[in-house]
């Protein structure tokens, strides 16, 4: 399993220390979430935050954009330095030319379902896409509960990624443990995103390798 943990739950007056953790660890990404009080209720970091952290960060950034319009924006994430950008389908009017300018800036490209959109909308974009990021909480807030509809969701992307050839990984966000984890790997999850399970754990580096491990 490859773990992104995110940033939202670390200790944003000490970022350095977080970053050193994440260093150190058997992370494969660094998850950072990016909030307009638009998109979502809440409001997080933006591009001055991003490039500082990836000036420490040695692991690849995976940046979830929480915004409206996210299209605007490609080249200023393209230059914190990010390999995945993340889009939400329910942002984006023009799914699919955004998808395309993320490729033309040399990015990844992800994209992010609510948990009511349905992975059917994915249908005619599975085939252009890096990653599909499945959030398993309504977007905004760290340490939310976990919600179980997304382990079904989990198995018909896999099922549509498998029937059209799509090269596309599956990401699942919100409420990751131990437990939920085991469940998402189990319906065939690629990438785990945890902020709380591993910032708030008296050992993050511990928690990191036993999600590697699922
Ligand atoms: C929520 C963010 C998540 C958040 C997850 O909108 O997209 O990445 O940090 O936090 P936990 O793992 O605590 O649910
Ligand atoms: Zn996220």
């Amino acid at each position: 399993m490859k773990v992104s943990p995110s940033l939202l739950s670390a200790d944003f007056a000490n970022l350095q220390a977080d970053i050193e953790m994440i260093n150190r660890s058997e992370s494969d990404y660094l998850h950072l979430d990016v909030m307009d009080g638009v998109f979502v209720p809440n409001i997080s970091f933006g591009f001055p935050v991003m490039k500082a952290v990836a000036q420490h960060c040695k692991k690849p950034l995976d940046v979830h954009l929480m915004i409206v319009e996210p299209q605007k924006w490609v080249s200023q994430v393209r230059d914190t330095g990010a390999e995945i950008m993340n889009v939400h389908q329910e942002a984006c009017l023009h799914l699919h030319s955004c998808v395309q300018q993320i490729h033309a800036a040399g990015m990844k490209a992800g994209v992010t379902l609510c948990p009511a959109t349905p992975v059917a909308t994915l249908a005619d974009i599975i085939e252009d896409l890096d990653l599909v990021l499945l959030m398993s909480v309504n977007p905004g807030f760290g340490g939310q509960p976990f919600i179980p509809h997304t382990v079904k969701k989990v198995g018909e992307l896999r099922e549509l990624i498998s029937r059209t050839g799509s090269k596309a990984e599956i990401e699942v966000d919100g409420g990751v443990n131990d437990k939920t984890g085991a469940e998402l790997a189990a319906a065939g999850a690629d990438i785990l995103v945890a902020g709380s399970y591993v910032f708030n754990a008296p050992n993050p580096e511990a928690v990191i390798r036993g999600l590697k491990q699922l």
